[in-house]
């Protein structure tokens, strides 16, 4: 198969690109050679490839900075996945979006995790702009499956556990403070790269969420992360208004991945597992990122 993935130098790309490989034709693209919020830019790209499937892991993903960068933020999460979407329909191919748990409120108690049939309301300039991107795919026609996925952290690139690990071996004497009243469920792009290719292997359409299994807080996955790494730390857990942003976050980011559990496609298991395997396969790696 001929796919075409955008992004490419991202995180979750990172993990695509090498779960696709095997046995397909993948071509990477990512700035400044492509750019999807330019229409001649993405009608060259598929002119040239003519690819079966688009998966676009492209993005803005600094939630606080897009409160500030509203326009760019806009044309890479809302113009270029509907660019992207009309041009894939143009030449046949199948798209496989990524969009975000950000595009609910995250009001509802935790007991309650979100469903893809459950009402939007982003609280952010971020959510918004990858709500009108998910609307634009599904607007476009195109056969195409939009995936929400939450709390992402892989080998590649920026996360949160990374942010935490940086911290712990700068100082480990110094308590970290770490916010405990979001819950959502960290998700593996090793992980959701199997999954996408479930999705493609299927072709099914429409959106669905797409995390690991069960729930935790960002107080309590710092903690079982960096415990599994088996480095010093401090850490209190404190709430969010102790640590102001620009962008508001759900409190409540649990999805639950009904439409990929109807359909016997859903690849995902519990958090702690995937986090373990993500520690012991690369905890040497991550330490010495960590200490660069
Ligand atoms: N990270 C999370 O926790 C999280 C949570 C929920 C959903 N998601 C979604 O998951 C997807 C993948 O996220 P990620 O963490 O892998 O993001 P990432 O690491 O920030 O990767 C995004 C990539 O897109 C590139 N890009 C930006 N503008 C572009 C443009 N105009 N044309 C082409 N490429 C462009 C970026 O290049 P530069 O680096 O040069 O800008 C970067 O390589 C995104 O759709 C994101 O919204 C992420």
């Amino acid at each position: 198969m001929r796919i075409i993935l955008t992004g490419s130098r991202g995180q979750l790309a990172h993990d695509v690109g090498d779960r696709l490989g095997l046995g397909n034709e993948v071509r990477g693209v990512d700035l400044p050679e492509v750019d999807i919020t330019r229409p001649e830019s993405v009608r060259e790209l598929m002119d040239g490839f003519r690819p079966q499937v688009v998966v676009n892991c492209a993005a803005f993903t600094q939630v606080d900075a897009c409160e500030t960068e509203r326009d760019l933020s806009f044309a890479v999460n809302a113009v270029g996945p509907g660019l992207l979407a009309e041009e894939a329909k143009r030449v046949g191919s199948y798209l496989v979006h990524i969009s975000t748990d950000y595009v609910f409120d995250g009001q509802r108690p935790a007991s309650r995790a979100y469903i893809e049939t459950d009402s939007t309301g982003p609280l952010s300039w971020y959510g918004r702009t990858k709500l009108e991107g998910e609307q634009r795919v599904l607007n476009s026609g195109v056969s195409a499956a939009i995936l929400r996925t939450a709390w992402l952290y892989g080998r590649k690139g920026k996360n949160f556990p990374k942010t935490m690990l940086r911290l712990a071996l700068r100082n480990p004497e110094r308590e970290l403070k770490v916010v405990d009243d979001q819950q959502g469920s960290p998700t593996w792009s090793w992980r959701l790269a199997e999954q996408i290719e479930a999705v493609i292997g299927a072709r099914c359409e429409g959106i669905f969420h797409s995390t690991a299994e069960g729930q935790t807080d960002w107080h309590a996955f710092a903690r079982f992360f960096l415990e599994g790494m088996a480095v010093p730390f401090q850490m209190r857990p404190c709430p969010s208004s102790d640590y102001p942003t620009p962008a508001h976050r759900p409190a409540n980011s649990i999805l639950e991945n009904s439409r990929l559990k109807a359909l016997g496609l859903n690849r995902f298991i519990d958090w702690r597992e995937d986090l373990q395997e993500f520690i012991r396969r690369y905890r040497m790696e991550l330490i010495e990122e960590a200490r660069a």
